[in-house]
């Protein structure tokens, strides 16, 4: 009954007594990093950086439909018109010929998002923007892959250290510069501010969070509304937000234990649903990658057209605590705060994928027997009953 997985995240590495290292930059080499206290923040820096270089009379900056909406957070703040995109029909990526037709001679940036991991089709979009000066910024804040393995394609690429991120230390963000210019073209990292709390504060802070963040611990922060867990509400950015140098120090432990984490829970997701082989369940990074096994995913990705497949699926994990989300329950012109910003877009291919998606948690804490009932769950709804247990599906008797 209090069995609850979070849908996304992994516990906060507290480095110990071991020195911290400052080789923050050697980590992303060839790319030069430049530290703030959000992706949010991050992401308006580099919008401030690709404005002051073009400086048209009103910046504008494209944008997918479906997303975060940190992302407008950002650009209005960075002080350009925020532009939507719609979506490719039933993909995470933008729609290739409505980007070339939002483009304009006031298009600053486009901001292209790697959501749950899939990486965007970065090269196609340096194809349609070339000779244009317009700034690619890939928004890599849901996956945070090796510098060997990454498919860092952006002008800028922009982390999170946030809640619910690959590598989750409450928060902070970073710019990743393809080289030397453009970091400099970069609004100066804040000054720097004293550490938020002292390390023994923080440390205590990193076990009470890991420990509530446990599958036997989380209903209790989900349960109250005022954290607004898994809530997918606009919040303007007000300032550029200082990277936390504790934090910061925490970082290449943290990011080392993300490097060395195994994929087993994804490829047995993967592996689930191709024997289940249901056309209802769409397998989106296996219809998105020529190698699904190749991408680090911050969560597993499907799509499910019938709406009551898709409920009775939710109940299903629900009821298991398997840590399923809707993810973002609406495009950008539904969410809550841009309704008057967006009023009269539309955007079909965004709104049906809202509609259709369903993320299965992919983190350290999944273990094999939350995923034998995940497999009960999908078997279950995909033959109609959806009550594994009750209706002689016998998972519960598995466990
Ligand atoms: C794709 C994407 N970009 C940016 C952000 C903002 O990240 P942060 O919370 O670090 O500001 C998020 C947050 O979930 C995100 O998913």
């Amino acid at each position: 009954m209090f069995y609850q997985l979070p849908p996304a995240g992994e516990p906060v590495i507290v480095p110990g007594d071991s020195p911290v290292s400052s080789d923050l930059g050697g980590l992303f080499a060839p790319y030069v990093p430049s530290f703030y206290g959000s992706a949010t923040s991050a992401l308006a820096a580099t919008l401030g950086a690709a404005i002051a270089r073009a400086r048209p009379p009103s910046p504008e900056v494209l944008l997918p439909a479906y997303g975060c909406p940190a992302l407008v957070s950002a650009v209005l703040f960075a002080g350009a018109r925020p532009r939507l995109v719609d979506l490719e029909r039933d993909r995470p990526w933008m729609d290739l010929n409505g980007l070339r037709a939002a483009l304009s001679p006031n298009t600053v940036a486009v901001v292209g998002v790697d959501l749950f991991g899939i990486p965007e089709r970065y090269s196609a979009i340096r194809e349609i923007i070339s000779r244009t000066g317009i700034v690619l910024v890939q928004d890599s804040a849901q996956v945070l892959a090796r510098p060997v393995d990454a498919r860092w394609l952006g002008d800028y690429v922009v982390l999170s250290f946030g809640r619910g991120k690959p590598v989750s230390l409450f928060h902070g963000g970073a710019v990743l510069a393809r080289d030397d210019v453009l970091s400099r073209a970069l609004p100066l990292p804040p000054l720097q501010t004293p550490a938020r709390r002292g390390q023994s504060g923080m440390v205590w802070r990193a076990r009470f969070y890991n420990l509530l963040s446990s599958a036997w611990l989380y209903w209790l922060p989900a349960g109250l509304p005022f954290l607004g867990l898994g809530e997918t509400r606009y919040r303007p950015l007000t300032l550029i937000e200082a990277a936390d140098p504790l934090l910061m120090g925490w970082l290449p432990a943290n990011i080392r234990a993300h490097w060395t984490r195994g994929d087993d829970i994804q490829r047995s997701i993967h592996g689930m649903l191709g024997e289940l082989a249901d056309n209802r369940f769409v397998d989106l990074p296996g219809v998105c990658a020529r190698d699904a096994t190749t991408l680090r995913l911050l969560r597993y990705p499907i799509l499910v057209s019938d709406p009551d497949v898709r409920q009775r699926l939710f109940d299903c994990l629900g009821r298991r605590g398997l840590g399923a989300s809707p993810m973002y329950p609406s495009a950008l012109p539904g969410v809550s705060g841009l309704e008057r910003l967006f009023g009269g877009v539309s955007c079909t291919h965004a709104d049906s994928f809202s509609r259709q998606i369903v993320t299965l948690p992919v983190h350290s804490r999944v273990r094999a027997r939350d995923i034998q009932h995940m497999r009960a769950c999908f078997a279950h709804t995909s033959c109609g009953t959806g009550t594994p247990g009750q209706r002689g599906g016998g998972i519960d008797a598995a466990s």
